[in-house]
């Protein structure tokens, strides 16, 4: 679904280009001295990554629940739309709403992966509260019977209530919280091997997926090879990849001030690439962003690090219902948080789970090659691997989310 663009037509002579370039290392302590006006960290403020200290430096000390959602916005999110609204009802205790206009209604025409997303949320703040001292109660739509297409963002996906508990053990993962993001660069090392998948199997802990691993070389060219298929069809099809080219952000300041979407950083090209591409390339104008020749030449770079992953891990769940979306996205989160204490990187792949026509033949080839099938579900596929890249995707500040 996150179909991020690397590049854009050539629109410049060589005398302008190096022209600018010289600009370029003055430009870079200028823009240093610029960025004082906004933080490049993953959340607003400037106590770093660690979102409970983020959260106390923006005076929510006395509120657990904020200090706990403000750990839970800094979860894995559909295309970073950051989806989520909430409503406090006391210190202790809020209801989640999906924010109804940020979903991905082209790609994620049933809102499962934005409910997915919620879900997400929903561990990293039962991981922060554990953390705080309290144990979280999650009650799953409050309002009643929920159908996404007639209640999004009126009736509450869940009631969060925290509950002081001196018995509450801090829940491991938590250390990992700040630490966790999506890797889609290249990857390396040895192929993940069995005790590591039993290892993430154990400290997921899953609510309700099972974990099928891929693991052989053989299996993980066979995956990838459909799953690039799949990614092609999103981003050759222009109302799909449409979605992506209006949440894509380009450049530090449009980056780090609206603060949700996608970026070229998320792709891990970084330095003086990144910053010729971005100054010079890129564009958000439709036809630059959806030429042809750039996208196959952004294609097969995409192919060529998707071709490094070293496992595969998928989610599956009994039903596909709204209450097995955010039930996975807990089991999801704290799978990128497990990854994370082992020293693994992942990123998901969802195209050829998504419930477009364009998509249909290649979503059965692939319930064909899981035999995994309706009213079963693979909701999350994770690509694993190791490397690194340090880039923290933005958030807006949780104020922005209060109703
Ligand atoms: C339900 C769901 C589906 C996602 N699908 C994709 C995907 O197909 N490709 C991808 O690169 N990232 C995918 N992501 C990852 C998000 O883009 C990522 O979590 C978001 O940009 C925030 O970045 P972070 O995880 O590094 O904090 C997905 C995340 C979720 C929760």
């Amino acid at each position: 679904m996150d179909t991020r663009k690397t590049h854009a037509s050539h629109s410049i002579n060589r005398a302008e280009f190096l022209g600018r370039s010289a600009a370029f290392l003055t430009a870079a302590s200028l823009a240093q001295h610029c960025r004082s006006s906004y933080t490049t960290a993953r959340q607003p403020g400037f106590a770093g990554n660690d979102p409970l200290e983020n959260a106390r430096s923006a005076g929510f000390g006395d509120r657990p629940i904020l200090m706990a959602l403000n750990a839970g916005i800094t979860a894995p999110n559909p295309h970073n739309t950051q989806a989520w609204k909430f409503r406090v009802l006391s210190p202790g205790a809020a209801l989640l709403f999906v924010d109804e206009t940020r979903i991905l209604p082209v790609t994620d025409p049933t809102t499962r992966q934005i409910h997915i997303g919620q879900g997400c949320l929903l561990a990293l703040v039962e991981i922060a509260a554990s953390r705080l001292g309290y144990r979280a109660r999650i009650d799953l739509f409050p309002g009643g019977t929920y159908r996404p297409e007639r209640d999004l963002g009126r009736r509450p996906v869940a009631r969060i209530t925290l509950n002081p508990d001196s018995t509450v053990s801090p829940d491991p993962l938590f250390g990992s919280i700040s630490r966790r993001h999506t890797v889609r660069a290249s990857y390396s090392g040895p192929l993940i091997m069995a005790s590591e998948f039993l290892q993430l199997q154990r400290l997921i802990r899953p609510e309700i997926s099972r974990l099928d691993a891929i693991r052989t070389p053989d299996e993980i060219s066979r995956h990838i090879s459909l799953h690039m298929a799949g990614f092609e069809r999103e981003v050759l099809t222009r109302r799909t990849a449409e979605e992506s080219r209006i949440w894509f952000r380009i450049g530090t300041q449009e980056i780090f001030t609206r603060r949700d979407g996608i970026s070229l950083r998320d792709n891990g090209v970084q330095g003086f690439e990144r910053w010729m591409l971005e100054s010079f390339f890129l564009s958000k104008e439709p036809e630059a962003f959806h030429d042809r020749e750039n996208t196959l030449r952004f294609l097969k770079r995409y192919r060529a690090d998707l071709e490094t992953a070293r496992g595969i891990l998928h989610f599956v769940t009994p039903g596909n219902q709204p209450a097995d979306w955010v039930r996975c996205g807990k089991d999801y989160a704290r799978f990128q948080l497990a990854a994370t204490q082992l020293g693994l990187v992942s990123r998901p792949m969802s195209q050829l789970l998504q419930e477009y026509e364009e998509m249909r033949d290649l979503a059965q080839d692939f319930e064909s090659l899981t035999g995994v099938s309706a009213p079963a579900k693979v909701q999350m596929v994770a690509l694993l691997g190791r490397g690194e890249v340090e880039h923290y995707s933005p958030r807006r500040s949780l104020e922005t989310m209060l109703e």
